[in-house]
């Protein structure tokens, strides 16, 4: 259970889990940007839990939250099931279909509640100037390419509401109990269901979950991921926002560089940010 909770994980944060009165919890310590992470803690505790049909979601309650001078800790129960790139991978075909029509209704309820709002591209190039101030190796393209491709829109039209902040397939747990739950919350620097949106384009459009593994499993998780992009409000959404999409898309690829910390994450990486750029 340890090893596979530490195999996935991205962040600098440390994972364990402990057994107490026969009852298994996850503790995971921050020791980085510690009050970002209080943010994305508040995030996961004030998420409203949904039903969609007969399926529900919720966050994983976290328990306990222990603050130290360098350290946060937080509890939470571990949830016996399968996280999303465990269903493409290892699972039965039948997960798969209830996992494809709750990220079907997880977007079309996101999307009911929005609220259009033009935001200038100043936002976007600010967040980009923080990215590049604090990265941590070379990327090819350079800060300057892309501003001057948003400065070509002036005013950007974006659904604020509601969003996971991280929504990639790791970050989703379909309970045992049949129950859909979400964790490792994380707030940003513009908040829309549009953010989600990359984020899941981040695994099925790019791979991001199956980039360390061999090329017969990323074979097969392709075949899953193409179904996942062609459920219609996924393609709605990509056609109502393109312009958006895009520019969310290249900065939430952005965001990944300062956490890059091997050789096949920097590849995979540059190679996407490149393709993504071009296609500005
Ligand atoms: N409460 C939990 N119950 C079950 N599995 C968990 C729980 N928390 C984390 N995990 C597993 O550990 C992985 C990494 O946890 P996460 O909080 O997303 O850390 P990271 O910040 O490294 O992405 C998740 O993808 C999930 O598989
Ligand atoms: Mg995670």
């Amino acid at each position: 259970m340890n090893e596979k909770l530490t195999n996935n994980s991205h962040s600098h944060a440390k994972l364990d889990v402990i057994k107490e009165k026969s009852l298994n919890y996850v503790i995971k310590t921050f020791d980085h940007d510690l009050s970002r992470v209080s943010k994305n803690i508040l995030k996961q505790k004030q998420f409203t839990d949904k039903t969609f049909g007969n399926t529900s979601l919720i966050s994983v309650p976290i328990t306990e939250v222990t603050k130290q001078s360098k350290k946060i800790s937080i509890k939470m129960p571990y949830i016996d099931g399968l996280n999303g790139s465990d269903i493409i991978l290892y699972s039965h075909r039948s997960n798969f279909i209830s996992f494809l029509s709750f990220i079907e209704s997880y977007f079309i309820e996101s999307f009911k509640k929005i609220d259009y709002k033009k935001i200038d591209s100043s936002i976007l190039l600010k967040k980009i100037d923080d990215i590049y101030s604090n990265m941590r190796f070379k990327i090819s393209i350079s800060e300057r390419k892309i501003t001057s491709s948003i400065n070509k829109t002036k005013n950007f039209t974006i659904p604020i509401g509601d969003c996971h902040g991280d929504f990639t397939l790791d970050n989703i747990i379909m309970g045992n109990d049949g129950r859909f739950y979400l964790i490792d919350f994380l707030t940003t620097y513009l908040e829309t269901p549009l953010q989600d949106f990359v984020k899941l384009k981040q695994d099925t459009v790019y791979g991001w979950c199956v980039r360390k593994l061999s090329k017969s499993d990323q074979t097969k998780a392709n075949v899953f991921f193409d179904k996942i992009k062609a459920l219609p409000i996924l393609k709605k959404i990509e056609i109502e926002y393109t312009r958006e999409v895009k520019i969310l898309n290249l900065i939430s690829l952005l965001r990944i560089a300062p956490y890059v910390r091997d050789k096949i994450t920097e590849n995979w990486l540059s190679y996407h940010l490149n393709k993504v750029t071009r296609d500005l």
